[in-house]
């Protein structure tokens, strides 16, 4: 049964209220602030009604507002409805601005007030609904991370492991593989994500002010320095650290960064004071640390300190299937984008994408994509508008027997086909020459969703 909450002090009220709409609802009485939390806590209403003139200010308003921000905050799906005197629409008006969902003026006409209860129970059901929806509809296991290769599944899985503890995480990946979509994958399922994500490129700023970007300088700390000013490092206190392209740290730079994972706390230049500071550390680079290190050029000890976790992104050819995934994706994402009517790739144009190395990765993939969908004339992309080299194809994988080879055919084909027809299960079907539910299976088999294929993140 629908709960309702009847927030009203006056005994006369709460009886005949309570008399009017216990048939249909469960209905549940507060006095006061103090009884109304503990219902609202207990019983959790999806209505409530809400009296203006509570006390301590039961002639006034003041508390009734209180009370309806208060809901409003521990709350917030709530449907309000405010029960004002008849002279007071405009504090009616007033409670609607401050989120209240309806109001009622006393004395009120029963059925009309059970008509406005009702739509807001309907409406609240709805939003619920809507709700549970939204939840269940990501498609790809990370936000914006479009993947169906298990290789990639496995790469998820691991953010998803990782993202809630504290550690510091290592990004590695060839350059255009997703290494800084994964640091912010990382950050938005933290606990730290409401707060800030600080990216800084160590390869982009001069070595000579590298230091500064990160730890922040005191006014007068050099020739320019004319205000006190905040490093990155400081900035994103609470929040998340991303070091980008750490393999290209400055030797000098390496040893006052392992100083700071060490203490956490940062000095600006030319101040005295230890600030301390509170933040989750990812770093991310396409070099190899480990042959850095061998040549002395990056530091053993800061190595292990910001490799507590590693997390390496394979390659886009080292992805069965992930290529021409990506690919539906960002051609429905820039035709939409750009106003063009193109609706799919020619099958010249899926195997050559499927073959074709990416030696630039998802970066590459993206404008070549980006590219075609501006220049070509048809309503399908082809080989030659990505600037790729159509042929036959075989499979690129070496499988081990035969059961291996089939499956890893047939995938790919499945995977093909799905991308061929934006994802429509009986076009591809017939590509195939297979029924529908023979399609099914086999894409429960290779777990495939014909949603990720069709309209991606
Ligand atoms: N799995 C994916 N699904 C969708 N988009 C992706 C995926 N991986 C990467 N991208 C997109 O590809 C582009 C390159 O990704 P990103 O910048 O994260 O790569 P990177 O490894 O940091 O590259 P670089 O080494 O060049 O800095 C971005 O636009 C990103 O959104
Ligand atoms: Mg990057």
């Amino acid at each position: 049964m629908n709960k309702l909450l009847i927030i009203e002090d006056d005994l006369g009220l709460q009886k005949q209220l309570k008399w009017a709409l216990a048939d249909d609802l469960k209905v549940l009485i507060a006095g006061n602030r103090n009884e109304a939390m503990k219902q609202l806590e207990v019983h959790m209403p999806s209505v409530v009604t809400l009296d203006l003139g509570l006390p301590p200010d039961a002639a006034g308003v003041t508390e009734g507002f209180e009370v309806l921000n208060v809901i409003r905050e521990v709350a917030p799906n709530t449907k309000v409805i405010m029960l004002t005197s008849n002279d007071d629409k405009e504090n009616a008006l007033r409670a609607i601005k401050l989120g209240a969902y309806d109001y009622c003026q006393k004395p009120f006409d029963e059925n009309a007030l059970k008509l406005i209860i009702q739509r807001a129970f309907n409406l609240y059901a709805l939003e619920e609904e809507n709700r549970k929806l939204s939840k269940n509809s990501r498609v790809s296991p990370l936000d914006g991370v479009i993947a169906t290769s298990t290789q990639m599944m496995n790469v998820c899985k691991m953010v998803e492991r990782v993202a809630p503890a504290d550690v510091t995480t290592l990004v590695l990946g060839e350059s255009g593989t997703g290494k800084e979509l994964i640091a912010r994958a990382l950050h938005q399922l933290s606990e730290r994500a409401k707060q800030r994500f600080v990216a800084i490129n160590c390869a982009a700023i001069p070595e000579n002010l590298l230091e500064s970007e990160l730890f922040g300088y005191e006014k007068g700390a050099f020739t320019g320095a004319v205000k006190q000013t905040i490093g990155k490092i400081e900035h994103a206190n609470q929040g998340t650290l991303f070091l980008d392209e750490i393999g290209d740290l400055p030797q000098s730079l390496q040893a006052k960064l392992l100083r700071f994972l060490q203490e956490r706390t940062v000095e600006r230049l030319g101040g005295r004071a230890e600030i301390p500071v509170d933040v989750r550390v990812v770093c991310a680079t396409h070099q190899d640390l480990k042959l850095k290190m061998d040549q002395g050029a990056f530091r053993k000890d800061l190595y292990y300190r910001v490799s507590e976790v590693v997390i390496d992104i394979p390659a886009l050819r080292e992805r069965p299937g992930d290529a021409a995934v990506i690919a539906r994706v960002f051609l429905d994402r820039y035709a939409a984008k750009m106003k063009r009517p193109i609706k799919c790739f020619t099958k010249e144009a899926i195997s050559a994408i499927e073959r074709y190395e990416w030696p630039g990765n998802i970066r590459e993939l993206e404008n070549k994509i980006k590219r075609a969908v501006i220049l070509e004339d048809g309503d399908a992309i082809s080989a030659e508008a990505l600037e790729l080299e159509a042929g036959n194809d075989l499979l690129e994988v070496e499988p081990a027997n035969l059961k291996q080879a089939k499956e890893a055919l047939e995938k790919q084909l499945l995977v093909r086909a799905l991308s061929q027809f934006g994802g429509n299960i009986s076009q591809a079907a017939g590509e195939l020459g297979v029924s529908r539910p023979t399609l099914y299976t086999m894409m429960k088999k290779y777990s495939i969703e014909s949603s990720v294929i069709k309209s991606g993140d």
